[in-house]
């Protein structure tokens, strides 16, 4: 066998392989590659998902006509000034255009700011064309057609145009949170147009273009600093968490990053206000010194190391829980204020008698008119206070003496009434507030599990019948391996022959409990495991999954003095304002809301 020198265009083809693996990475390539010429203009056209063509085209520096030649070949940067511990731009490797050009049909037309005219440059697979003279504006445009025509093999494993078109959606998404200051556009025959208009330093507009507008109302910026390292951003509302993690955003000094120890940071601080499978939306942008970053990981640029990663991963979670901490209060404002804009859907005007209460009972409430609301709410809200009248009008009376200082004071109130086993109504000096018993017991009892586990004593309590619980193998063996942590929380299990787990001890916090529901989470929550968390993190979130199945108070009806007790716990509980899910516990309407909704101000 004779060791050879492999021509060219195989290499690059190999370095392809890893840098250009679907149509997004070539549009992230160019996208890059027009920032770094420090473009404010860029727009990105497609079709057949990018695989049949993608074309970047930009305002910036543009190439002169020696740079353009060098620029397809490998190896080749103007950006390497000084050396990999100083890295600056986004780009650094040199590769990305030979790669493109070694497995598409690649055309660059450019034309450098002080040159006369512009010139094109092809490369279709792998083999280079002559310089041609081109008319061209100051800038570059590049254009990538019939991705992989060259290495058939990588085609195959393309998915739908849909999906690639999505994913070009997806990196224009991030490029443009990242460089607010660029106007961006994307367009094509695969697509509907999407436009980013420039908002300068104003990141949050340009989050709100690309996010949405609501964003702005269920976040809270972030400002925090460890030695010299800064994160910067916005931590999204538990409350407004989502289904994937399209909507986080993670950038180093300035680079769009899909870092794994920042993406379970952001885990670790949302532990227990969000259920397992929901994902925070969130914005962190981390800067620090260049050379306490390597981003020389991989080929695509995405992944970076840090010198110091426990640092990053504490200034994440801290300045994170720090802000919610901070702002909790915030997720029953947010769902209050959603509430009353479903009642008032922007005060349209409409006449009266248009508004038949007998037209439609389904008539969803966004619908009606505001002068049709005085009509409308009155029976709603007494529908709401049956109980009260019936059941707990003698209780409400009671409050007056039973409670001498004035409950009205305190943050959350006096109790008034209980209203559908599970809703308490209470009155504060400017309004009124509306508490989910359940959700709020389940907060309460996730805390005090949260300080027995902290003082390493969580009392549990027998079954009086142990139950059996029929599970997977994979699970039981799941479960065994952690049975020694679980029990620190109260939780005592064995195994019971094959494919069964045998409970008799369950924390006394949670009262009775759905032994079965609990068990089959916790094999699941365990599967999940994210094998960086701390054992404590870890610990801290079964505590979370427990508390959900313990049911003490909820769906009870409560007297007015076990409802004031509920509501004096909740203000005395930090982070009592949305429960283990990430849903309000309580939502506080004003007086003056109230009196908005009935058309009296
Ligand atoms: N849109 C553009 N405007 C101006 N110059 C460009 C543009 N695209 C590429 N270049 C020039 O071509 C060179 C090669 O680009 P290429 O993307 O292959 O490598 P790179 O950006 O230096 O590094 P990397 O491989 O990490 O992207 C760049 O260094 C830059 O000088
Ligand atoms: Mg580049």
């Amino acid at each position: 066998m004779q060791i050879k020198l492999l021509p060219e265009t195989l290499i690059n083809q190999i370095a392809a392989g890893e840098v250009i693996e679907r149509p997004a990475s070539a549009a992230k390539e160019l996208i890059e590659n027009a920032i770094d010429a420090g473009a404010t203009r860029i727009e990105i056209a497609t079709s057949g998902g990018g695989k049949s063509l993608l074309r970047v085209s930009d305002n910036g520096s543009g190439m002169s006509r020696d740079d353009l030649e060098l620029a397809v070949r490998r190896h080749c940067t103007s950006k390497l000034a000084n050396g990999l511990d100083d890295i600056r731009t986004l780009g650094f490797r040199g590769e990305a255009l030979p790669s493109i050009g070694s497995v598409a049909k690649l055309s660059i037309t450019s034309r450098a700011r002080d040159a006369f005219d512009g010139a094109e440059i092809t490369v279709v697979g792998g083999k280079v064309s002559e310089l041609r003279p081109r008319a061209a504006n100051t800038g570059t445009i590049v254009e990538v057609r019939d991705l992989f025509f060259a290495t058939p093999a990588r085609l195959k494993f393309l998915k739908t145009e849909r999906a690639e078109a999505g994913a070009i959606t997806e990196i224009t998404r991030r490029m443009a949170i990242a460089f607010p200051h660029v106007r961006f556009t994307l367009s094509g025959t695969d697509r509907a147009t999407l436009e980013f208009a420039a908002t300068g330093d104003d990141r949050l507009a340009r989050i709100a273009q690309v996010i949405g507008k609501d964003f702005e109302e269920n976040a809270i910026e972030l400002d925090a600093e460890r030695e010299d390292i800064r994160l910067t951003g916005y931590a999204g509302l538990p409350v407004f968490n989502r289904g994937n993690a399209a909507h986080q955003f993670a950038f180093v000094n300035g680079r769009p990053v899909a870092d794994k120890l920042i993406a379970s940071a952001l885990r670790g601080a949302y532990a227990e206000t969000i259920p397992s499978g929901r994902y925070p939306v969130a914005v962190l942008d981390i800067r620090l010194d260049p050379a306490l970053v390597d981003v020389n990981v991989h080929p695509a640029k995405s992944d970076v190391r840090f010198r110091d990663p426990g640092m990053v991963r504490g200034l994440i979670i801290g300045a994170i829980r720090e802000a919610l901490s901070r702002d909790g209060d915030r997720s029953s404002t947010t769902a209050a204020r959603s509430m009353m804009s479903a009642f008032r859907p922007g005060f349209r005007p409409q006449p009266a008698q248009n508004w038949q209460p007998s037209a439609s009972p389904f008539r969803p409430f966004s619908e009606v008119a505001t002068v049709g609301l005085r009509e409308a709410a009155a029976p709603m809200f007494a529908d709401m206070l049956v109980p009260s009248a019936r059941g707990e009008a003698v209780a409400a009376e009671m409050v007056s003496e039973a409670v001498p200082e004035q409950p009205e004071s305190h943050p959350l109130g006096a109790a008034r009434a209980q209203v559908h086993e599970n809703y308490i109504i209470a009155q504060t000096e400017d309004g009124m507030v509306i508490v989910d018993q359940h959700a709020a017991h389940e907060r309460l009892v996730f805390e005090d599990m949260r300080k027995a586990l902290a003082a390493q004593s969580v009392p549990s309590q027998a079954l009086l019948i142990p139950e059996i619980a029929d599970l997977p193998e994979e699970d039981c063996d799941r479960l065994m391996e952690h049975a020694e942590s679980l029990q620190a929380l109260g939780l005592h299990y064995e195994r019971f022959g094959p494919g069964a787990i045998l409970i008799r001890e369950t924390p006394s916090m949670l009262g009775k409990v759905d032994v079965q529901g609990l068990i089959r989470e916790l094999a699941d929550e365990i599967g999940e495991w994210d094998t960086s968390s701390t054992l404590h993190a870890r610990l801290e979130h079964v505590a979370a999954t427990m508390a959900c199945h313990g049911s003490v108070r909820s769906g009870r009806r409560l007297r007015i003095e076990e409802m004031n007790a509920l509501l004096r716990q909740m203000e005395a509980t930090p982070g009592s304002g949305q429960c283990n899910h990430g849903r309000p516990t309580y939502i506080k309407l004003k007086l003056s809301d109230i009196e908005r909704l009935f058309g009296r101000s």
